[in-house]
């Protein structure tokens, strides 16, 4: 195919800068859609080469290449799984999927804030539903752990009975699966984060996952706009099940980071580099309360340093989204080649050895990239 014999081009930095200049002109939102588009013609550059060993890690029982993945709201539809494992990405994240398709908020809704790496959005769970995503993974080989996110529809009468119909639909077909109470564009839903609301919720979608035929690990993915005492709740309700890890965290309500930037008062969800300590923080906040259990690291990532923060504040494994839209697709080559860098520098065998050995400087906001 054409398309095949042109990625390659990709890999030349004068033309891949040339692509990423293209996009960062459009409209953001239409940018997204010709990446989408691009990796469906199977213009995205191939893995180049095998990850190294020191990259390899397991969580939750699922091996992974590397811990490096795609974070939830890239491919919202599941329609470019495949393509983002061959790319190298230890892990995808489809979704967030609702029962039901939906439109989302109005446009514009996606905001980049250039002076800042950062970007807000208020997409509000724009998705074509289970069935539309069901179908394209069915058929779809992702050589990568496959994660489904799901979600509940703006206007369900019951948003506990949409992500355990999330879970009946996906348990068989993904590798993980991530419940997402943490969108802050869809009213009431992160309110699901709460104490009792928490409680139910996990009591079903874990009830649902017990009755499915295989045992699919289940993420509950939080925001990073919690105080101590909403962790310590978190924490408590989390360690009372059989949850098998967090994802830490979603997008921010916080502006402090950007005030009297471009877009910064645009309603939504910031993410990107100004999440990056807020996110890191919590992290750290959140391995101090529950011991070993897995943790993903999401938020900011823009770099080989933040990467490997990251990992040192305590996620096993990390995700990262905005960072790709400023730095291209290539960024995660350069991400996963920092960490073996790093990894070697230190005299480790296996980034395993970095897990959370500053957890406790980001935890005291003493952080340091
Ligand atoms: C997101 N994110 C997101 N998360 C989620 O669980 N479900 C979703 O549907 C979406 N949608 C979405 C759309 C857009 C445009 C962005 C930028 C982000 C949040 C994302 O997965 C991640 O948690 C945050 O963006 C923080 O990571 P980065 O982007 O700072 O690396």
């Amino acid at each position: 195919m054409i398309f095949s014999r042109l990625s390659p081009l990709l890999r030349i930095p004068a033309l891949a800068d040339l692509t990423r200049d293209t996009l960062l002109r459009m409209d953001a939102e239409t940018a997204h859609g010709a990446t989408i588009a691009a990796l469906r013609m199977g213009l995205a550059p191939e893995r180049s080469q095998p990850d190294a060993p020191e990259l390899r890690t397991t969580i939750c029982g699922l091996d992974l290449s590397n811990p490096v993945g795609m974070a939830a709201g890239f491919d919202k539809n599941a329609e470019v799984a495949r393509p983002l494992a061959l790319m190298g990405f230890g892990m995808v994240e489809i979704g967030t999927v609702t029962p039901r398709p939906q439109s989302g908020n109005p446009k514009p809704r996606l905001f980049r804030i250039p002076e800042a790496g950062g970007v807000i959005n208020r997409m509000g769970f724009n998705n074509e539903g289970h069935d539309a995503a069901f179908a394209r993974l069915k058929d779809q080989r992702v050589p990568a752990a496959l994660g489904v996110n799901i979600g509940a529809n703006k206007d369900s009468e019951d948003f506990v009975a949409d992500y355990v119909l999330g879970v009946q639909r996906f348990a068989d077909l993904a590798d993980y699966l991530t419940v997402n109470v943490s969108s802050p564009n869809t009213p009431g839903l992160r309110n699901l984060q709460a104490d009792e609301a928490l409680r139910r919720l996990l009591g079903e979608v874990l009830a649902a996952r017990a009755k499915a035929r295989t045992h699919v690990p289940v993420f509950l993915k939080i925001a990073p706009d919690l105080d101590e005492a909403s962790l310590d709740a978190i924490a408590t309700v989390v360690l009372a099940t059989d949850l098998d890890g967090l994802i830490v965290s979603n997008t921010t309500v916080t502006r402090d980071a950007v005030a009297g930037l471009e877009n910064a008062t645009e309603t939504g969800g910031l993410s990107g580099k100004p999440l990056f300590t807020l996110a890191t923080e919590r992290l750290a906040q959140m391995r101090q309360r529950v011991g070993a259990l897995p943790l993903i690291g999401v938020g900011g990532i823009h770099s080989p340093q933040t990467a490997l923060a990251k990992i040192e504040a305590g996620a096993n494994a990390i995700q990262l989204y905005s960072a790709l839209v400023f730095g291209g697709l290539d960024m995660l080559d350069r991400l996963k080649q920092g960490l073996v860098t790093a990894i070697r520098a230190q005299g480790k065998r296996n980034l395993s050895d970095l897990v959370g050995t500053k957890t406790a400087d980001w935890a005291a906001g003493r952080g340091e990239i």
